[in-house]
């Protein structure tokens, strides 16, 4: 079946069921000033949901059009992108959890639709909660179609529970369809969703709350079904892969950036990631700049993160020896024949799209290359009193390299001046071999909040949608690793310590000493102690006193400050307790209460002894 075909049957079956099919919308939200980008199929349709009429009526159905630029990390392995289109079917008010499913069900499985294995297919609900009940009504559904219940999983909020797509707004619970995309002679009889080779394929929401601003679930007057599955996602399981970026959806920007890098995709792994990353990112600034709103690559709002995009994926060219100029148009090219059948606006627009992308590159090309040799001109020697890199420099010595590092202010001038944004700075002083201890990455982020202080705009509020490069974002990060620091010495025990850490406005990212994986049990441990600790509202203080002392009075964190010079100590914690005490140069918000959910995303090693985790503070859900 082709991508196509897919998406006909879909509107098709759904048109069958009485749904009106409706075009998709604009990526740029009309009327959402909060967000950037259109990030789900429900996104424009929230003023229905809510109870207004739709023209289509109570039923509608669509291909919706979806940037998110939350998943960016993501993206380099084999299910996620920033682009990618939604197939979606809505009730407002109408038919709801009993309908919903069993036409999810008939559609995947029908061999009339998409006739998917029965047996490879496991699904999860609401388990239930102080806000919300137990979704006994899906489960049942479920149960009734022939799903045994070691298949359906029963989960908390964190992964059944959908929206608001703000911090106020329709949400409720959901279930989640899942296929197996590994061996099918092997399917196992439970379902884990932790496990890769069960793939989310679609989800079910039942819009019957209102999240208020008191962070009240109201029941909603209506009650809707809001469902999105993963377009990308469907066409890899219907070709049988389980990568899918070697689908037709992404087969010919493949082609083109092997034969421009000369390079074989699925060969070398970070050559494959960064071929899913260019592919990925320029399909997404072609369908942004396509959009009839005319965005240019610029350095505010969506300008600004289709500048990301395209600087993204010219430095992973780089780094695969891509040297044809004007590479990134002609790939867009690619994006645009490919999907100007479909989305009329690219032919519209084709000229417009390919030469602002031309432009960029032109532009980025000379900033960059004046950024590198600032670079190696910026780079200084690291200290052998620099405790946390001695090692490293004695080890490079042998080799006969001196082990140098940029200071913050040098990454500050990268960021500001030649437009690295943080990630980049990152991986050109990887590949240089520059090492970058955290205390520069505080002081460059510190001047850059004071940078932003001085030359706000207005449409700084706007980047909630993922790209926030706020210091405030940076700040409440900080906050969060020193009570990850606690919880995990709590949790894993003192031997507990930090190694390293990397914080971006999006995400944080901690390496610290311990053998062992962490056990889901642990993560939550952590998780749940971090997340207690904030809702404790506890205050955020600071004190200068001498490393004796800070080591006296038990604080932790490295003491590397020379004899007798001050340092800061952070305390977090009230009279009754005391949560984190730890050194370090800050900046912190002044109390727990801003820092929203704390997630772990990720736990991993680094290295012998090592783990790091990724973790995210999320708006309370
Ligand atoms: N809004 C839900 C999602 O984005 C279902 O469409 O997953």
């Amino acid at each position: 079946m082709t991508a196509q075909e897919i998406r006909r049957k879909y509107l098709e079956f759904f048109e069958s069921k009485g749904h009106t099919i409706i075009p998709s919308d604009s990526l740029i939200p009309q009327n959402d000033p909060t967000t950037l980008f259109t990030t789900a199929g429900m996104h424009p349709l929230v003023p229905y949901i809510m109870g207004e009429n739709h023209p289509g009526g109570k039923r509608v159905a669509n291909v919706q059009k979806c940037i998110r630029t939350t998943d960016i990390e993501e993206v380099g392995d084999t299910t996620h992108h920033t682009f990618f289109e939604m197939l979606g079917n809505w009730s407002f008010g109408d038919y709801f959890k009993k309908e919903a499913i069993e036409w999810s069900w008939e559609f995947l499985t029908s061999d009339q639709w998409l006739g998917l294995d029965k047996k490879r297919i496991a699904v999860s609900v609401f388990a239930g909660d102080e806000d919300a009940p137990f979704d006994k009504e899906a489960f049942d559904v479920w149960k009734n179609l022939g799903i045994s219940e070691e298949r359906i999983a029963k989960l908390p909020k964190k992964q059944n529970w959908w929206g608001p797509a703000g911090q106020t707004g329709p949400c409720g619970p959901d279930t989640e369809i899942f296929y197996w995309v590994g061996n099918p002679d092997k399917v196992p009889k439970s379902f884990n969703d932790d496990h890769d080779n069960w793939v989310e394929i679609w989800n079910n929401v039942f819009m019957q709350f209102e999240k208020s601003k008191e962070g009240k679930y109201v029941p909603l007057k209506q009650k809707n079904v809001d469902t999105g599955m993963g377009f990308e996602r469907i066409v890899a399981v219907m070709c049988g892969m389980s990568d899918n970026y070697e689908t037709e959806l992404f087969m010919n920007l493949i082609k083109k950036i092997e034969s421009l890098s000369r390079k074989s995709y699925g060969n070398l792994e970070n050559h494959t990631r960064s071929m899913r990353i260019i592919a990925d990112h320029i399909k997404a600034a072609v369908f942004i700049v396509g959009d009839d709103k005319g965005i240019a690559p610029s350095n505010t709002d969506q300008g600004y993160v289709v500048r990301r995009l395209i600087r993204r994926a010219i430095l992973h060219g780089k780094k695969m020896g891509i040297e044809e100029q004007n590479w990134t148009s002609l790939l867009a090219q690619v994006a645009i024949n490919d999907y100007k059948n479909i989305y009329e606006e690219l032919e519209r627009n084709e000229k417009f799209i390919l030469s602002a992308i031309e432009d960029e590159e032109n532009k980025f090309i000379k900033t960059l290359e004046k950024g590198l040799r600032e670079l190696d001109r910026i780079a200084v020697e690291v200290s052998l009193d620099d405790k946390e890199f001695a090692e490293k420099k004695i080890a490079m010595l042998q080799r006969g390299i001196i082990l140098r590092k940029l200071t913050g202010k040098s990454i500050f001038d990268l960021r500001t001046v030649y437009g690295f944004p943080h990630e980049m700075v990152e991986e050109v002083a990887q590949e240089r071999e520059l090492v970058i201890p955290q205390r520069e990455w505080d002081e460059a982020n510190r001047l850059f909040e004071d940078h932003q202080k001085l030359s706000r705009t207005a449409s700084a509020g706007k980047f909630k949608g993922g790209l926030a490069d706020a210091g405030e974002e940076t700040r409440k990060l900080h906050t969060a690793a020193h009570l990850m620091l606690a919880a995990l010495r709590k949790v894993l025990g003192d031997h507990v310590s930090q190694k390293g850490s990397n914080i971006t406005a999006e995400r944080l990212r901690f390496d610290f000493a311990h053998g062992e994986k962490l056990t889901d049990e642990q993560k939550e441990q952590v998780e749940n102690l971090v997340n207690n600790a904030i809702e404790k509202n506890f205050p955020i203080t600071v004190t200068e006193m001498s490393v004796d002392e800070a080591k006296e009075k038990g604080a932790v964190g490295v003491f590397d400050s020379k004899y007798d010079e001050k340092v800061k100590v952070y305390h977090i914690g009230d009279g009754d307790e005391t949560f984190s005490y730890e050194i370090c140069g800050g900046p912190h918000v002044t109390n727990t209460k801003e820092l929203g959910k704390f997630r772990i995303k990720k736990e991993q090693s680094s290295g012998a002894g090592v783990r790091r985790i990724k973790a995210v503070l999320v708006e309370e859900s």
